[in-house]
């Protein structure tokens, strides 16, 4: 290994690959995050960020630990000597970079939740994300709320009965409904109607009463929500005001150049976020196809272990579908990097299709032994040495593995 002091340099091929920033808690992947972001909105992206904790509720302002930025190597004192990656090896120059200083995101940051945990951590500005339940397949709906081991057939049965709700609807032109109203029509079901739907199968009132108050209890903070309807009529002596199911965020608006849009995830276990994400996933990818003049996307999932650690059923939905949008999404620019404490939380699906590593601090070696393929026991074995902020970097284009000091973040990292 060669000790130059040569910056890591990320230009918009390694970006516009997938990758994955991976280490045990407290090492430095959200610091490291925070930079991956900054760099794509040099160059034009519109991230999404996944924020679990929060860390990313302050990207505004810039780094508070001052510390951290004192002594950053410098090959002289005021420059700092960066490769571009972009040109061949022998035509790479050496570009000029201005001094490594906290500064905060001066493009657009919009904070949405898909809780209402109401939690002090977050932004001011933050906006409630709300999704119609009509807007899934019954079958995936169905998957997400029974998941549990042994719930296969109430799985089924509600697929069954989501299908025949929709398609009532359907009937008459209704597209829009919530989970609730197809509780209340399941609910009304008489025994001749709910023996059809479920094609000659039935269901004792008891196992129906069970299956519905599973329904109500796993509902999605970020489903159908409600919201005061201010055009109602207030009726004289009616005590509450009314309410209606708020509009549904209209996702082809969230996707602008140079914008972050940072989704706090909050309370919301792995089951409703891998929902959520396919929902998410699957509007932004129609709208990049139907309109090339989109600007290149970055989903950028932290704390990712927690989508692949939930039931199997669920980690194989998740996964299937990140596999599919990340195969497809290449061709029209949509990049995929995960933050995860330990690259062996990736499935094999996934991390296969991984171009760029950035492998922080891991507790034992074989968390990484897929990490970082044509890598030495040797150097592998480093990743349980390596201090904060340090480590273990292959990017898409380069064939050398670098053990590399990263720089911390420019933006604030929301406390504690
Ligand atoms: N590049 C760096 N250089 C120096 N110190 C760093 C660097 N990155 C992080 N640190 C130190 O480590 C602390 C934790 O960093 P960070 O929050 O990025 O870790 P993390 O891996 O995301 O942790 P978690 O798993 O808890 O999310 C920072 O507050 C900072 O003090
Ligand atoms: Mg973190």
């Amino acid at each position: 290994m060669s000790e130059n002091i040569i910056s890591i340099c990320l230009d918009n091929q390694v970006l516009r690959h997938h990758g994955a920033v991976a280490g045990t808690t407290g090492y430095g992947k959200s610091n490291t995050n925070s930079n991956i972001v900054m760099a794509a909105i040099k160059m034009g992206y519109c991230v999404f960020l996944f924020d679990h904790k929060p860390d990313y509720q302050n990207l505004e302002q810039p780094n508070d630990e001052k510390d951290l930025f004192q002594n950053l190597e410098k090959p002289n004192d005021e420059k700092d000597l960066v490769m571009d990656l972009e040109k061949p090896n022998d035509k790479k120059d050496l570009v000029i970079h201005p001094k490594w200083e906290p500064q905060g995101f001066d493009c657009t940051v919009d904070y949405f939740s898909l809780s209402d945990d109401k939690s002090r951590k977050a932004n001011a500005k933050e906006k409630l994300i709300n999704v119609y339940a009509s807007s899934f397949d019954p079958y995936q709906l169905a998957s997400a709320l029974f998941h549990k081991r042994g719930e296969d057939v109430p799985q089924e049965n509600m697929t069954l009965l989501l299908n025949a709700y929709k398609d009532k609807q359907e009937e008459y032109n209704k597209y829009t409904w919530a989970l609730k109203e197809a509780i209340e029509w399941i609910r009304g079901l008489d025994k001749g109607t709910m023996s059809d739907v479920l094609g000659g199968g039935s269901i004792t009132g008891n196992s129906k009463t069970a299956m519905l108050r599973k329904l109500q209890a796993r509902s999605m903070p970020w489903m159908d929500r409600m919201e005061e309807d201010s055009s109602a009529r207030k009726l004289p002596g009616l005590g509450s005001p009314q309410k209606r199911l708020a509009l549904e965020i209209d996702v082809p608006l969230l996707i602008k150049g140079k914008t972050v849009n940072v989704i706090r995830v909050g309370q919301s276990q792995g089951r409703d976020y891998g929902l959520f994400l396919s929902f998410l996933l699957e509007r932004v990818y129609n709208a990049k196809a139907s309109n090339p003049d989109l600007p290149p996307i970055l989903y950028l999932i932290d704390e990712a272990q927690d989508i692949f650690s939930g039931s199997k059923q669920l980690r194989e939905a998740c996964e299937d579908m990140l596999d599919a949008n990340m195969r497809k999404g290449r061709s029209l620019n949509i990049a995929f990097w995960y933050g995860l404490q330990r690259f062996s939380a990736l499935p094999e699906s996934i991390s296969i299709n991984i171009n760029s590593r950035i492998i922080m601090a891991h507790k034992q070696a074989d968390e990484v032994k897929n990490a970082l393929p044509g890598a030495s026991k040797e150097i592998l074995g480093l990743v349980t040495q390596l201090k904060r902020g340090e480590a273990l970097v292959s990017l898409f284009g380069s064939t050398s593995i670098v053990q590399a000091k990263m720089h911390p973040s420019k933006a604030l990292l929301t406390k504690e």
